[in-house]
């Protein structure tokens, strides 16, 4: 167990599976030693949960640091904006007491979701063949309209005119495609809304690269906060079930508006077991009854939607890919805790797929349909590991465990999450 992934200047939090890892949790404990948190890609698809006090809080737009209440926080220009949701978020923060106005910034070149996004993203998953099983949330369609061109930034709501003009464009684009697929939402006052918002945003606009730029010369530290998980990255993970931005380190850069030397540090979120929320395949899925229960223990619900997440044993072919795809320094276990209970475990440590086995994760969505997982089997510790502050609180089994994952996935553990609270981790000196 090493420190050093905790203490650099500017560190990447990134989930290294398929969303959901506890990248909330990971950023907020990390936050405390941070000045400046923004996020880099992703919008209100992502549900980050923080659990401060009495209080769980699921954040979609606003990054996880929000809760301390003396941090800068920002949305890079990779991020697509929601911006009724943002501000609701906002408005919900403030009414808990933790007011994030006046040190909550969103770059100009960040794109806008609208309505229109949303109506295309659910008509698009209504005849699709195969469904991806999206959150509605109108993603794929933001980001396909700034890689078309055809996107709104903030920086163009802000110019009125500039606005209107390219919103109602837009929506021509919009209707026209959503008429094909079979759909026709009301979209009357689209414009008008997203003008009655231009307000508020105007004091909020930044430059999130100069800020974060500014904030690293002036020896300050930064976080940046990834959403969705590398097996979700539109070019690393299981195309085409996967969310349509680059959710892993690389994109840091790209999507906070800064250079990649800038970061020094890439810690990665993996939880002791696997999740997955959505469509698409999941090697290491628990039998039914496995399944249940693990969901039940550890709270396995979407944050976002609420549908019920599929879960499964470690999978430390997909974690060493993710420590490849993203560099990563060190690595955060989380939920460790939800396994106390079970008398045994298992961690994947290759795939057998047509007689063969693999050990690099592969690039086809059918390979991963037909993988057979290869298993290495260890005893459980079968005590609570909730009260555990240091690694020597554990039980010999879990450290073991830890040890194995560690070894498996090639990076030192930098952190281990045993509860939702931000005073429920282990983090040696
Ligand atoms: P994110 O999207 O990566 O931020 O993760 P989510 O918030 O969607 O899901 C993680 C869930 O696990 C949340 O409900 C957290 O409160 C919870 N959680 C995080 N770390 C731990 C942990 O160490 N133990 C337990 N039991 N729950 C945790
Ligand atoms: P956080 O940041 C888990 C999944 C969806 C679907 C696929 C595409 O909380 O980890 P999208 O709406 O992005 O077009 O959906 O990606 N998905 C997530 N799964 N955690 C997330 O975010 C997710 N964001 C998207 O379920 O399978
Ligand atoms: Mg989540």
């Amino acid at each position: 167990m090493e420190t050093k992934a905790l203490t650099a200047s500017c560190t990447v939090v990134v989930g290294c599976q398929w969303g959901d890892e506890g990248k909330g949790k990971v950023v907020d404990v990390l936050a405390g030693s941070a000045d400046l948190i923004a996020r880099y890609q992703g919008g209100a698809n992502a549900g980050h949960t923080v659990h401060v006090g009495d209080h769980l809080v699921v954040l979609h737009q606003v990054p996880s640091g929000v809760l301390h209440p003396d941090k800068r926080c920002l949305l890079g220009n990779g991020v697509v904006l929601d911006v009724s949701q943002f501000f609701t978020e906002i408005d919900g923060l403030a009414e808990r007491g933790v007011d994030p106005g006046g040190r909550i910034g969103v770059s100009t070149r960040a794109h806008v979701v609208f309505p229109y996004h949303k109506a295309l993203d659910l008509a698009a998953e209504k005849v699709a063949h195969r469904k991806i099983g999206t959150t509605g949330r109108g993603i794929g369609p933001a980001y396909e309209a700034k890689t078309g061109r055809r996107g709104v930034r903030i920086a163009d709501l802000l110019d009125r005119a500039r606005g209107v003009n390219r919103v109602e464009r837009a929506i021509e684009w919009a209707r026209a495609r959503l008429r094909e697929l079979g759909a026709d939402p009301d979209l009357a006052g689209t414009v008008e809304d997203a003008l009655a918002l231009t307000g508020r945003l105007a004091p909020v606009a930044t430059d999130v690269g100069d800020e974060i730029a500014g904030a690293l010369a002036a020896g300050k530290r930064v976080l940046l906060e990834g959403a969705q998980g590398t097996a979700l990255d539109v070019d690393h993970g299981t195309y085409p079930f996967v969310t349509s931005s680059n959710t892993t380190a690389g994109a840091a850069a790209v999507g906070a508006g800064i250079g990649p030397t800038a970061i020094d540090s890439v810690v990665g979120v993996v939880k002791a077991y696997t999740t997955r929320v959505g469509n698409g395949p999941l090697p290491t899925a628990f039998d039914a009854a496995m399944d249940e229960r693990v969901r039940e223990i550890g709270a396995e619900f979407g944050a976002t939607t609420g549908r019920p997440r599929r879960c499964g044993w470690f999978d430390a072919v997909l974690a060493s890919y993710a420590a490849r795809v993203n560099g990563l320094t060190g690595i955060a276990v989380t939920k460790l805790d939800v396994l106390d209970t079970l008398s045994e475990l298992k961690i994947a440590t290759g795939y057998r797929i047509n007689g063969e086995v693999r050990t690099l994760f592969p690039a086809g969505v059918w390979e991963l349909e037909n993988a057979e997982p290869v298993y290495e089997v260890m005893p459980g510790w079968e005590t609570p590991t909730t009260g555990a502050r240091s690694l020597s609180d554990l039980p010999a089994n879990a450290r073991a465990y830890l040890s194995r994952i560690e070894e498996l996935v090639g990076t030192p553990i930098a952190m281990v999450s045993v509860g939702t609270r931000r005073s429920q981790v282990i983090r040696e000196p």
